[in-house]
């Protein structure tokens, strides 16, 4: 399995074993809720990704990860080894916030900033400025962190990736795909994606996406009555035990479910 660079909470990277097997049978794989790209970089046998986030920070930094890999290597290497503390972590965020412009700088610090912040949680305020603060932790072996970039750059420049940064319901159609759907979690999504909140209403759209597309759609998410309910029209429901990964310490085990329309 290939690790992404990013601490993405909600990241599928301990549920592949469950989700991968369903994922066959198409050449094209459509990642509609990508985040930290856990899965797509680890789906095989597809000859074309479309990757989409509603985050257009970190969309910006896979279009620049694509564009420019050696560049964003470079400025990777020159400045995360600056980030030591409260004081050099305050001025990264400093210096993203005042750049308006989503360019190569505006990528490279996105990225800095979840690694280095606290529990990875990307929350911008109501003004649309990052307010997460630093998270205490000094990485000792930077260079796992750097082979991590160059496995999710591989996977962008190796392979026929489009990038998109839209809405689910504008993603979600009936192409000769397999789209999968990894939304924030029913009722968890408090403060922790830069995007706004997902709704109950959200999650009924998404359902209705999935009933009328004629591709094959699946959606993960957590096991209850709730979401039994919501799924019940779903060809199949695949359940596996988990440990929450919502990037603080309750790692108590749960039930997450596949719903496969
Ligand atoms: C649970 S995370 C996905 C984690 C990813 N599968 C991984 O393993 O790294 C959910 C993602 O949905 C995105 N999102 C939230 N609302 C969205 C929307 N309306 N349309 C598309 N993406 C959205 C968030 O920005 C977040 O990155």
């Amino acid at each position: 399995m290939i690790d992404s660079c990013w601490k993405w909470v909600g990241s599928k990277r301990k549920n592949l074993q469950y989700i991968l097997p369903h994922l066959k049978g198409n050449r094209c794989f459509v990642d509609v809720f990508c985040g930290g790209l856990n899965v797509s970089i680890n789906a095989k046998d597809f000859s074309h990704f479309v990757i989409n986030d509603l985050d257009k920070h970190l969309i910006n930094t896979y279009y620049h990860m694509k564009k420019n890999p050696p560049v964003f290597m470079y400025l990777i290497e020159k400045e995360f080894p600056k980030i030591k503390d409260k004081e050099s972590f305050n001025s990264l965020r400093d210096r993203f916030n005042s750049n308006t412009e989503y360019n190569m700088d505006n990528a490279v610090d996105y990225l800095l900033l979840n690694k280095t912040c606290f529990q990875g949680k990307m929350i911008l305020n109501s003004e649309r400025k990052f307010c997460n603060s630093f998270g205490y932790r000094v990485h000792k072996q930077p260079g796992l962190f750097y082979n991590k970039v160059w496995d999710v750059m591989d996977f962008l420049l190796e392979n026929q990736v489009s990038i998109k940064n839209m809405d689910f319901r504008e993603v979600v159609g009936d192409d000769d795909a397999v789209y999968y759907c990894d939304p924030p979690y029913l009722n968890h999504n408090k403060s922790r994606y830069a995007v706004k909140d997902f709704s109950k209403k959200d999650h009924q759209d998404l359902v209705e996406c999935a009933k009328e597309s004629k591709s094959r759609v699946l959606i993960s998410n957590v096991y209850c009555d709730e979401t039994l309910e919501l799924y019940k029209d779903a060809k199949q429901i695949v359940t596996y035990s988990t440990k929450w990964d919502f990037g603080d310490t309750t790692k108590s085990m749960h039930k997450e479910l596949l719903a496969i329309f």
